[in-house]
């Protein structure tokens, strides 16, 4: 085995352990959004990403290596901070606790198609057009659900720019910085 067939294994390892770690995730994402368009693109792509765990697990097959995963820190780490994110937005208006989820899930799925895109081309150099294969339809789907996601999101933006010309009502004071 070379060194870069090691690498991509070890690649794979990491990847295999943040998908595992969103398939946990995403259903609490989903639970957390409050437009209906938004939970809608977060439950596919729950499924998708279950379908992404076993086209990593077939990665191995291909290798001929069993499939293994290990601690993938950064994608913990995004997955603490949507956490919180959705603690801290659980007192706000239903459209800034969306947009502040599209922001942690946006981060989750370019951390997945930098992953991917590396991936696909180390397995390209080492002449795996099977693996290839997987890694391209897996980084099709992080990339359309990225894109959905912008999408959903337009009208959102648009309503929580809108300026509160009717507030603030009488006797509350406003806050100056
Ligand atoms: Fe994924």
């Amino acid at each position: 085995m070379s060194a870069l067939q090691e690498l991509v294994l070890d690649q794979m390892k990491d990847l295999l352990h943040a998908e595992g770690q969103l398939v946990k995730a995403f259903p609490k994402l989903a639970k957390a959004a409050h437009h209906p368009k938004l939970k809608g693109v977060l439950i596919k792509h729950l499924e998708e990403t279950k379908g992404q765990v076993d086209r990593l697990k077939k990665g191995f097959e291909l290798l001929g290596e069993k499939a293994k995963a290990k601690p993938c820190k950064a994608m913990q780490g995004l997955i603490e901070e949507a956490q919180e994110h959705i603690e801290e937005c659980k007192e706000k208006e239903d459209v800034v606790a969306d947009l502040t989820l599209v922001a942690s899930v946006q981060r989750v799925e370019h951390y997945e198609m930098a992953g991917y895109g590396t991936l696909r081309t180390m397995a390209e150099k080492i002449g795996n057009p099977k693996l290839v294969k997987l890694f391209s339809q897996t980084l099709a789907e992080e990339e359309k659900t990225d894109k959905l996601l912008t999408v959903v999101s337009t009208p959102l933006l648009d309503e929580a720019n809108q300026d509160y010309e009717e507030e603030p009502e009488q006797g509350e004071e406003e806050s100056d910085e």
